[in-house]
């Protein structure tokens, strides 16, 4: 009698297994993506995502350089943003050539941080007109997503998140302020997890590990002249007192495009998933060029 009993069990379990698989392959994912490069590496997820069977519904300004509509992978709903194209364009080609000048380390710093400043206003003012666009906010409470897709770079997605009071994935390559670390209190001591454009290894000297302290001092300021914003629009628009790491810490999910071959090994919290090798998803041979850097590199 018991094992007939024990295989009816199981045979139930499974039923309702299926029955909970199933119904977790039609779910319903809203996405609120960030510009450019992040969204290249954020899109092939979603054609996956579709090929499993979920709804997905794209959310971005009508001005951006990359989100286009793909009927077969996602619907895209647009809202109107007080800025042009090349207003856009213009900001976002001086904040790549400046990434890649070679300039002394307090000179970076302040480039860095006026040029963030700048471009953070366009960011700021599409996050004001997604939140305060009636029409779109009525349409994603009854839409009635299952969760939210973003890249906590442009921390606008949890706000929504947060207002329709479903959970957020986060999917991102890192946060220039490293919120991501404030916000699930994960440990990260400067004596040796090198800060971010600092180009130190996770071996450094006395003065290196000073140096990045200071950097990481340096980071918190930024923090606050980039990000405090949104703690004011969230506060309003919420109308409660938030702050930005709170908000973030809300996360349920962090996927991380990095690993120990594009970063040196550090402290990373349970809900933080090192995905890395989802950037080689689209891989093609070296070309020759490639394997000669490759091997120059590897030799040094
Ligand atoms: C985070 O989530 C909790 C529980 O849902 C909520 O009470 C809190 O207000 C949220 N934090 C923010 C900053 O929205």
């Amino acid at each position: 009698m018991a094992p007939v009993f024990h295989s009816k069990a199981y045979f139930a379990v499974i039923l309702l297994l299926l029955a909970v698989l199933d119904f977790a392959s039609g779910g319903k994912l809203l996405v609120i993506p960030m510009e450019g490069s992040h969204w290249l590496s954020m899109k092939p997820v979603l054609k996956q995502l579709r090929q499993n069977g979920h709804e997905i519904v794209v959310v971005a300004p009508d001005v951006n350089m990359h989100i286009k509509p793909s009927e077969n992978i996602y619907s895209l709903k647009t809202y109107p943003v007080p800025f042009t194209n090349e207003e856009m364009d213009e900001d976002f080609r001086a904040f790549g050539k400046q990434a890649f000048e070679d300039l002394p380390f307090l000179v970076m710093v302040t480039k860095t941080i006026e040029q963030m400043r700048k471009t953070a206003t366009f960011f700021l003012s599409s996050c004001t007109h997604l939140l305060y666009n009636q029409k779109l906010t009525m349409y994603l409470i009854q839409s009635k997503f299952d969760a939210v897709l973003l890249d906590p770079f442009w921390p606008c997605g949890q706000i929504v998140a947060e207002y329709l009071g479903i959970p957020s994935v986060f999917f991102l390559r890192g946060i220039p302020c490293s919120f991501e670390f404030e916000a699930t209190q994960c440990p990260r001591p400067p004596s040796y997890v090198p800060r971010a454009f600092t180009r130190y290894s996770d071996h450094m000297t006395f003065a290196q590990r000073v140096k990045n302290m200071l950097f990481h001092l340096s980071e918190s300021f930024l923090c606050s002249y980039v990000y405090s914003p949104y703690a004011y629009l969230a506060s309003e628009f919420l109308q409660r007192d938030v702050t930005l790491t709170g908000l973030l810490s809300n996360g349920s999910v962090w996927l991380m495009r990095e690993d120990s071959i594009s970063s040196y090994p550090k402290p990373l919290m349970p809900n933080m998933i090192p995905i890395g090798g989802i950037n080689c998803a689209a891989k093609e041979p070296l070309s020759q060029v490639c394997k000669s850097f490759y091997l120059f590199i590897l030799s040094h």
